[in-house]
């Protein structure tokens, strides 16, 4: 049996693109999957191309993988990086032996026979691509719902390296759905770059329904108990799919509302389609209509242009907002988009301090956030083994629990209390 060892960087999409290659690989060509890469007849890189740091990162990987690899084994560099680069990085490290952008994965099988293959083109269209079934965790399953992004918010390189947005057909996404529940996964969790602008476009004739239609579909889904998703764009959120996500019991409580830059100024020059009383307002609606709803956020400082005003914005979203949980990051300019030729930069050390600075609030409003939380109960749906034999699993509003136990919890609700807190994961104590 050939073995595959695979290294999956960035995205939740990422990482189930990873699960569809392993699932080809598996079902067509007879691979197993292996920790280590000395042992491995193939060796594959799932790569992530938002920020350029990893990118930069990838190269003396690749070197490090070619030198220690089994002389035997191939080497494949996929997603993100791969689509922008194309044959520069066999240029670059003429070692690898294919390149396969992060729209063409389901062609992993026809690339592993073509030396020097590379696959890049971002009109290839995978929406109705069945996939063979390949999970990494029984319980709770990855569900694509669309590929692409149409949008053009000038800082970002995915519409470039996953083309235009098309949404899966609502059949399918149901079908896999139903098929992961019957092997047991009580939980959802689906994936598009812009989830709730799905059904603008499909590249069949079928069903068009839109993104709350498709909630309320799932939900129907006797034995599933959740469904989560990743990421809604601020600009879609509409009041029929507050409204939608409050009313559904099965609709875990928890939202991811990337709002970038609290500057309307600077949502404005990023493209993002929103203002900043847009966003606080759907904050409020979102409150209004689901009171334990958890709200985590996308933050990126030093946009070019950014001002110490603009910068002010965003802090004062934050201490109106308190979000539950942040994703900060220091602008990268990217090749490929809009912002890259912006000229007004900001200077590397005020980004910094700026980062430093929305982080350490951050740290404080979660520490505020999360001390009373002693004592509450929440029903937990327990995924994980972790350290010291603690099991891990999350609250409906998506507070991460922890309390000791094994394998048996895998895959199981029950009731925990609340006993000590921390930034990142809550410990508690089963009580039913
Ligand atoms: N549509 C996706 C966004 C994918 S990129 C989503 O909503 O999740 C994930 C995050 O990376 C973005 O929300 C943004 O905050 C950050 N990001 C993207 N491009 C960036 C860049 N050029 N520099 C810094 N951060 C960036
Ligand atoms: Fe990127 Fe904006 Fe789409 S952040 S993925 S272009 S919604």
């Amino acid at each position: 049996m050939p073995k595959l060892f695979i290294q999956t960087l960035g995205c939740a999409m990422n990482s189930r693109d990873s699960e569809h290659m392993i699932a080809q690989l598996k079902e067509k060509e007879g691979y197993s999957t292996t920790e280590d890469f000395r042992e491995a007849d193939l060796i594959l890189i799932n790569t992530c191309s938002v920020r350029e740091r990893p990118v930069h990162k990838l190269f003396s990987e690749l070197g490090g993988f070619n030198k220690h690899k089994k002389p035997s084994a191939k080497i494949g560099v996929c997603g993100c990086t791969a689509s922008h680069l194309g044959e520069e990085i066999i240029k670059r490290a003429p070692y690898v032996n294919f390149v396969l952008g992060a729209r063409n994965v389901s062609r992993i099988t026809e690339v592993l026979h073509k030396d020097k293959a590379v696959e890049v083109d971002i009109n290839y269209d995978e929406s109705e691509f069945a996939f063979d079934d390949f999970r990494t965790s029984t319980v709770k399953a990855f569900i694509n719902i669309s590929i692409g992004c149409d949008k053009s918010c000038t800082f970002c390189i995915v519409p470039k390296t996953r083309g235009e947005e098309i949404s899966i057909p609502a059949d399918l996404i149901v079908g896999e759905a139903r098929k992961v529940v019957a092997t047991g996964a009580k939980e959802i969790f689906l994936l598009g770059q812009n989830v709730n602008n799905y059904g603008r476009r499909f590249s069949g004739d079928v069903e068009k329904i839109n993104f709350t239609g498709l909630l309320r579909q799932l939900s129907e889904i006797g034995d599933l108990e959740r469904i989560r998703f990743t990421s809604p764009h601020p600009f879609h959120m509409d009041d029929e799919f507050i409204e939608e996500f409050a009313r559904n019991p099965k609709i875990c409580k928890s939202m991811h509302m990337p709002l970038q830059s609290g500057s309307t100024k600077v949502l404005k020059d990023m493209k993002r389609g929103y203002t900043k009383e847009w966003f606080i307002n759907r904050v409020e609606k979102l409150r209004k209509e689901a009171p334990d709803v958890s709200i985590s956020t996308d933050i990126i400082v030093a946009f070019p242009g950014e001002s110490d005003e603009d910068f002010a914005e965003t802090i004062d979203v934050m201490k109106k907002v308190k979000f539950d949980q942040i994703f900060s990051f220091k602008y990268s300019p990217r090749p490929h988009t809009e912002a890259e030729h912006f000229t007004n930069e900001v200077d590397g050390e005020v980004a910094s301090d700026r980062l430093a600075y929305l982080q350490t609030l951050n740290n404080e409003i979660i520490d505020a956030l999360k001390l009373p939380l002693i004592g509450n109960i929440y029903r937990v749906y327990f995924e994980e083994l972790i350290r010291d034999n603690y099991v891990s699993g999350r609250s409906d509003n998506n507070h991460v629990v922890k309390v000791k136990g094994s394998e048996e919890l895998l895959g199981e609700f029950r009731e925990v209390k609340i006993t000590a807190t921390g930034r990142t994961i809550l410990t508690g104590e089963i009580v039913a």
